[in-house]
């Protein structure tokens, strides 16, 4: 198997947690415990009596049938909890994916199943999302990579980096396709309820009979530190997943269960997407006033969900070094196009304090000063 580094995470795993500004995260800033208890209006003290022995490795009943509870016919056989959705991905790619097999994959894209794809031996079959088109795909580039012999097709909506929900009308030429190439979709819907609109991304669970949804915590919930994703799949795609997942990591930790299962309480889920959309809406304007006050430095596309703006630059300096002088002179982390196969872009995520996002973007513009043209 041939391994490539995921060039993303490389840089956030080495230098998040040492740089004063992390503009390189796309979720908002995380909540804390007690911050989450609260909004449940549940005690602490069932959480520090819990015993931290092996957990139901699959997910508690209750996790599952809270996670079920929004993907209509689900049941508990329908779930799978895992650690992270990237866990939840990687048992997808494993399960599927054999040497020459085609998988068509939406891009620019969280480049996981991108790498992931490769690894396995797929032949991979890139869609592009379009800037012209408004970052949307082009109808005629899904025909072409979805076709006979297509085993999986890969989306992330709403999209990283470009923050773009899917159209009604590529969502439905995505599942037209794969339906009719008898492909499996594995929809990454980990930023649906962190729209800025407060619409709630329409996910593609129940759009066919070969469709898999992955979706966590860590975006929409700002909930990253417990780990916890999920995969909603029919019953016996799960079923064969989670013999794999017996590989990887056995099961979620106690203490995380316990707190998602608070968090996914309608009533609690409700008030997290509330303070998710109103920390993007508010950061989004300071964001944009700074934009406009670039001379034009940037063009881009308002995100439609997550705290990432991916944007255009007009300066001719390579996206990797610009990051990198950001990273060393000004103590700042962003994600350079260049990540995703696309010089001349940044991915800047704003979902931090507001008081920091001011205070990152002005050493941001020193950079961009700093590089020129
Ligand atoms: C589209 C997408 N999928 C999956 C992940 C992994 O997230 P986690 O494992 O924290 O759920 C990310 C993280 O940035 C992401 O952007």
């Amino acid at each position: 198997m041939s391994f490539e580094p995921f060039a993303m995470e490389r840089w956030q795993s080495t230098w998040e947690h040492r740089v004063r500004f992390n503009l390189s995260e796309s979720g908002v800033h995380p909540m804390r415990a007690h911050e989450l208890l609260a909004l449940a209006g549940a005690a602490a003290e069932p959480i520090l009596d819990l015993a931290l022995g092996y957990p139901q490795s699959n997910g508690s009943e209750r996790l599952r049938a809270a996670i079920a509870a929004y993907y209509p016919g689900a049941t508990l056989d329908h779930v799978l909890v895992t650690n992270g959705s990237a866990e939840a991905n990687y048992l997808n790619c494993w399960r599927l994916i054999e040497p020459g097999d085609g998988v068509a994959i939406m891009l620019p894209s969280y480049m996981q199943t991108w790498g992931l794809a490769r690894a396995f031996g797929a032949e991979v079959r890139p869609f592009r999302l379009r800037e012209e088109n408004g970052w949307q795909p082009d109808l005629a580039e899904i025909d072409a990579a979805i076709a006979a012999g297509t085993r999986l097709v890969i989306v992330t909506n709403p999209n990283n980096p470009t923050g773009a929900a899917l159209s009604a009308e590529a969502r439905n030429r995505i599942v037209a396709r794969a339906d009719a190439a008898g492909a499996w979709i594995l929809s990454d819907e980990v930023y649906q309820g962190a729209e800025r609109t407060g619409v709630l991304t329409p996910s593609l669970w129940g759009r066919s009979e070969h469709v898999i949804v992955t979706n966590g915590l860590s975006k929409a919930y700002g909930l990253p530190g417990l780990r916890i994703g999920w995969c909603v799949a029919p019953a016996a795609h799960v079923a064969d997943l989670w013999a794999r997942k017996d590989y990887t990591t056995i099961g979620p930790t106690v203490m995380s269960d316990a707190l998602a299962a608070l968090a996914l309480a309608p009533a609690t889920r409700g008030k997290i997407f509330e303070r998710t959309r109103a920390i993007i809406r508010s950061n989004w304007n300071v964001l944009e006033r700074w934009m406009s006050g670039m001379d034009g430095e940037f063009t881009y596309r308002p995100p439609d969900a997550g705290a990432i703006c991916y944007a255009r630059y007009r300066s001719t300096a390579n996206s990797s070094a610009l990051a990198e002088v950001l990273r060393r002179d000004h103590d700042v982390l962003i994600v350079p196009g260049d990540q995703f196969g696309m010089d001349r872009f940044v991915r800047l995520g704003f979902g931090l304090a507001a008081q920091d996002l001011e205070a990152a973007l002005a050493r941001v513009a020193l950079a961009f000063r700093q590089v020129g043209d």
